[in-house]
């Protein structure tokens, strides 16, 4: 007998960012944090329960992975096992448009789309907030993944208050401005782990972000975009200071990022509302207002290759054709 569910889930990028954990094993993060779910680079994942399989398969754009990657999800599904009482394997199939490992957070959007297909393949009906907490076990940011447009993901005080939830916000766009696409030297995961072992800076981004975080809120919920475009990119460029800080250090910023960020900060002085943000990689993000976006795209032609994102669809289930 075998049971099949198939989901579609979109990467997120961070408005003010998650970096650091304060319960590794119940992937608990130290501070809240927001973002915006984007309308490009979906990830497709089918999951199908087999009582014929001996153990779990993945598969990510038609090969099959073995490993770290297998043992991530295997880990993922025994919670998911755990919780419908179903100790069948499954094979889980992905297809990927997001350039893995390129800071683009491909982890979000798989872990989102896996939450929603495994829960359903195992028969599970699970709340909005339930699929967010559960997404989290997989990869932090993949909590707000679950959540359509901008997501606040609380910090809370345990596994229960710890998920993602949509959050009043003003309209926006994102152009997103590829300088690399190779794989990054160290996985976000590594990197936040020696920076709350080796930054002297870690204990003041804690509180510092905290306190972010509500100033946040209250600029999005307040419709000021330039408010919100501003405390993003502080809080982008204090994470990378962060991180620089690390014994032995981590920089993710290249010659090439620097030269987008450059260009975002001439914008401005030209009158154009736009901030930039980066994940744990050297790719930026611009933030700006719908109207500005392709004309922004199109000023960053020659120093990255561009793609222009507004906010999508959180995490849910499509048709399947397993
Ligand atoms: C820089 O969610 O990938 O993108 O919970 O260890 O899987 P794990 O980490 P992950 O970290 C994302 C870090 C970030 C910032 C953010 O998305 O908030």
């Amino acid at each position: 007998m075998t049971d099949h569910a198939t989901a579609v889930a979109h990467p997120n990028i961070a408005l003010v960012k998650y970096w650091g954990k304060r319960d590794a094993a119940m992937s608990l993060p130290a501070t809240g944090s927001l973002s915006m779910t984007l309308d490009v680079f979906p990830t497709r994942t089918t999951v199908t329960v087999d009582a014929g399989l001996a153990a779990d398969v993945l598969e990510l754009d038609g090969r099959v992975l073995e490993g770290t990657p297998l043992d991530r999800v295997a880990r993922f599904l025994d919670l998911v096992r755990e919780l419908a009482g179903d100790d069948r394997r499954a094979r889980v199939a992905t297809t990927n448009a997001v350039p893995t490992g390129a800071g683009l957070a491909s982890s979000a959007s798989g872990f989102a789309a896996l939450a929603v297909a495994a829960s359903a393949a195992y028969g599970l009906d699970l709340s909005p907030r339930d699929l967010s907490r559960l997404a989290r076990r997989g990869s932090g940011s993949a909590s707000r993944s679950i959540v359509s447009g901008v997501a606040v993901w609380h910090a809370g005080d345990g596994d229960e208050t710890s998920f993602a939830e949509p959050t009043e916000a003003p309209d926006m766009a994102m152009v997103i401005a590829t300088v690399e696409e190779r794989e990054k030297p160290i996985s976000s995961r590594a990197a936040m782990a020696r920076t709350a072992e080796t930054s002297p800076f870690y204990p003041a981004w804690v509180s510092d972000t905290s306190a972010t975080l509500e100033r946040m809120v209250d600029a999005c919920a307040a419709h000021d975009l330039d408010l919100v475009g501003r405390i993003a990119e502080t809080n982008a460029l204090r994470m990378h200071a962060l991180i620089q800080s690390c014994d032995p250090p981590i920089r993710y910023l290249t010659a090439a990022s620097l030269a987008v960020l450059d260009r975002v900060e001439a914008l401005r002085a030209d009158g154009t509302l736009a901030y930039s943000t980066i994940d744990a990689g050297p790719n930026v993000v611009v933030l700006c207002a719908p109207a500005d976006a392709e004309r922004i795209a199109a000023s960053l032609a020659d120093v990255a290759s561009t793609v222009v994102a507004r906010p999508g669809p959180g995490a849910h289930l499509v048709e399947d054709d397993a």
